[in-house]
């Protein structure tokens, strides 16, 4: 079959020569278009108590000034309605409270300029912390029980606590977000935009606009990334450009440039939390007590979500049977912090491991012993409630990266060589991931597509899920080649669009080729099942022996006969049987009470362990990545190639988030509170060839085939983002080694090497 084969991303090609085409690159086919240009405001946090924007159209070459007096609809780019689109109280320090049209990016930019805002600063709240202090908290405060915490904590032989404050990161996709909005003859509004949810884009255009859903259509042709960065982002600046496009009766390219990118978008929200927690003598978990605290930004956004899947992920693979976590959403003047790839289950993670880093020296034990002897077993349950299916496959992807990464071997060396060198230190951190498979809300679980089937034999696949780099179409092109039995070629992919597929959910939460190859093949399979009856007919078999492979039909137990797919369409159209099909797909056996904290959200777990490997120097706190081993479940790979690039991409990005990139707002109380320092890849530290392992060895677990999902496979595009907690453990590791044997460091996040120079410090203090 197609599915399971190694191929290249459908369009590998395109990317690497540069002819792929993103949103913006339409602007050359589009004539007579305006560009829209940001006014943004100087503040953290401010009143707007004047906006004059006449001077804006002396500028030659403005056409426009868009202000809240445009909104014909609702004032709102949120799913919250806490998002006004164009704000009369900054909330952030780069917040837009207009936009500038210009027939030239530049004249929008000097309108933009000359635009007159008057504001009245008020009190900000730029960090976490002082998010807590103040009681600065935004949606709702859930919490997630299980057993009994206090007479655990009472009876345990080891009980420790702490704090850990960590922080987000910028998506850094190599395409900002970008819009381009036509409207037709009809007023019908056609949105070309960079969005993760096209449908969603859709509705809050409209309800921008105040006309009904029917009236825009929303097309995405692929993302140069998302990362979850355009879930719920791209909505606002969709609306936009679909005013101006409105108002003027002309085309209106909304394109922001990284920095305005960087200053105007959310981010992955960072986390403040505070645990204790309980172990046995054996230094198994006996119980664990936290309050998470997401700093949510300026408004909702999918922040209560997101902390949602922190709480559910706090466990990672560790069986922990008392359990109370309360969680809390800080409202800071900052971005409106958003998915990002992993959607809060990373950051629920980081917190059990950094727990079991930190605690495993004070055991006595070593750190990779202590997480082994803490997995979740056959029977036990999630702290909400949901059996634990396969956890033998933690074990099994363990074992497998001990034996083939040698970490036996390894491991005598590295202590040889800490012997032998004082300056520089090495350490093989070894981490497990589970992360769980389905949007927690199940409604969101569906998903829709539609085939063509035309009378040559060749085939149009549309369906409800966006590309943004991961392979999505890849695997829905080889979905269907194999539901339909025939070659590759024969089947193309149209763009996604809301009017070919409507009322689709974000691609995200990694399951859009779970909910898409579902709806793609059970679209298939409605057309070979009328097909199956022409054939059979035509055979003289019975419909339940024809068989369709690689571009033929025939029959089992048949005459031999043979007759080629596009004679049978051919055939079947004669016949007046319908040759296209609307596919459905619901994710079944699902259930999720959000007030209580409890239920089986997920359809699955994906698994995965990494072991790192990192030396290093005392003397400045910079490390390298000497070797990573990776074993990952995927299921049975729907596209092993595109998977290893999933996989290798994740772990790259977890470890670009927990070791270098630093997030830095202004936190002082000069004009410039709030300002994001860190507005450019300049001052951004993203991961880069340098950063690269200098060995890389991914491999899929085998014989993991998944019953009841798509071809037996697994969704890849978020978890291996979480085997990078492996680097974190291994570099708090060296750092300790500097220290005398048995030392516990905290490690700060991101571990840049000015942090892990504090920790080696720390390491040195305990000698
Ligand atoms: N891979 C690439 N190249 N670019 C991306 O933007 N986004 C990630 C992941 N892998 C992303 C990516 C995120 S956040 C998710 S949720 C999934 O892809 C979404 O796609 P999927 O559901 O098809 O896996
Ligand atoms: Mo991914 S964070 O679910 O878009």
């Amino acid at each position: 079959p197609v599915v399971g084969q190694d191929l290249p991303h459908e369009s590998a090609q395109l990317h690497v020569t540069g002819a792929a085409l993103y949103t913006d690159d339409l602007v050359l086919r589009t004539h007579g278009t305006l560009h829209a240009h940001p006014v943004q405001a100087p503040h953290a946090h401010a009143r707007v108590t004047g906006l004059r924007t006449a001077p804006a159209l002396e500028v030659p070459g403005v056409v426009r000034v868009l202000t809240a007096s445009d909104v014909t609809g609702v004032n709102d780019a949120g799913v919250k309605h806490d998002e006004p689109l164009f704000p009369d109280e900054v909330m952030f320090f780069g917040h837009s409270v207009a936009w500038v049209l210009g027939e030239t990016l530049e004249a929008a930019r000097l309108g933009a300029a000359a635009v007159e805002v008057d504001y009245e600063p008020l009190p900000s709240i730029v960090t976490v912390r002082e998010a807590i202090d103040a009681e600065s908290f935004q949606g709702a405060q859930p919490h997630l029980e299980r057993g009994d915490v206090e007479t655990a904590f009472d009876g345990a032989a080891h009980v420790f606590s702490g704090e850990f404050e960590f922080a987000g990161q910028e998506h850094f996709y190599l395409e900002t977000h970008c819009a381009l909005a036509l409207v037709d003859e009809n007023g019908q509004v056609f949105v070309q935009s960079s969005t993760q949810h096209p449908s969603e884009t859709q509705e809050i255009v409209a309800h921008v606009l105040g006309v009904p859903s029917h009236e825009v259509t929303v097309q995405c042709l692929r993302m140069g990334g998302g990362f979850g960065g355009k879930e719920m982002q791209p909505h606002g600046l969709a609306a936009i450009a679909a005013i101006g496009a409105r108002l003027t009766g002309r085309p209106v390219r909304l394109r922001l440039t990284r920095t305005q990118d960087l200053t105007m978008s959310g981010k992955r929200h960072g986390f403040h939390s505070r645990w204790r927690v309980a172990f046995d003598d054996d230094g198994r978990l006996l119980a664990l007590d936290a309050t998470l605290t997401a700093d949510g930004g300026w408004s909702l956004d999918l922040s209560e979500p997101v902390l949602a899947r922190a709480l559910c992920h706090i466990d990672n693979a560790y069986w922990i049977p008392n359990v109370r976590v309360n969680g809390r959403i800080a409202r800071t003047n900052k971005t409106s912090q958003t998915a990002f790839r992993g959607f809060g289950g990373p950051q629920g993670m980081l917190v059990i491991e950094d727990v079991l880093g930190r605690c495993a020296p004070l055991l006595g034990l070593d750190p990779a012993d202590l997480r082994r002897r803490n997995f979740y077993t056959d029977g036990q349950t999630t702290p909400y409630g949901q059996p634990v299916r396969h956890p033998e496959r933690i074990t099994a992807a363990w074992d497998a990266v001990v034996a083939s990464g040698e970490l036996e071997r390894r491991r005598e060396e590295v202590a040889r060589y800490n012997a032998e060198h004082p300056d520089t230190k090495r350490a093989i951190g070894i981490t497990p991931v589970k992360f769980g498979i389905s949007f927690n809300l199940t409604a969101f679980n569906q998903a829709g597509a539609l085939v063509h089937v035309y009378k040559d034999g060749s085939v149009l696949i549309n369906h409800g899920g966006t590309e943004m780099g991961q392979g999505l179409h890849t695997k829905m092109l080889q979905v269907a080649a194999t539901a339909l039995g025939v070659p590759l070629s024969t089947v193309r992919l149209a763009p996604t669009r809301t009017d070919k597929v409507p009322n689709t959910s974000a691609t995200a939460a990694s399951s859009g080729a779970d909910l898409n190859g579902g709806a793609v093949k059970n679209a298939c399979e409605q057309i070979t099942d009328r097909l199956r009856a022409v054939a059979a007919g035509r055979l003289g078999v019975h419909p339940n022996d024809v068989r369709f492979e690689d571009g033929v039909v025939h029959a089992i137990g048949g005459t031999g006969e043979q007759v080629p797919w596009a004679q049978l369409v051919h055939q079947a159209y004669f016949q007046r049987v319908q040759l296209w099909a609307a596919g459905f797909y619901r994710t079944e056996g699902l259930h999720w009470d959000s007030s209580r904290m409890q239920g089986s959200p997920f359809k699955y777990f994906a698994y995965g362990v990494a072991a790192t490997e990192v030396e290093v120097d005392g003397f400045t706190g910079a490390y390298r990545t000497r070797r990573v081993d990776i074993v990952h479940d995927v299921g049975d790979s729907l596209s092993p190639l595109v998977d290893i690039g999933q996989i290798e991409g994740g772990f790259v990005q977890g470890a670009g988030w927990l070791t270098l990139e630093d997030l830095r707002w202004d936190e002082s109380d000069r004009a410039s509170r709030g300002r994001l320092a860190t507005q450019a890849a300049s001052t951004y530290k993203l991961p880069s060839f340098s950063e690269m392992p200098e060995e890389f060895n991914v491999s899929l677990l085998e014989q993991a085939h998944e019953d009841g999902v798509v071809y037996g496979s697994k969704a890849v595009g978020e978890p291996p983002l979480m085997l990078a907690f492996s680097v974190r453990e291994a570099l708090r590791q060296a750092a300790a080694a500097f220290g005398p044997a048995g030392t516990s460091v905290d490690l700060a996040s991101p571990a840049t090497p000015e942090a892990v120079f504090w920790a080696v410090e720390e390491a040195r203090a305990a000698g």
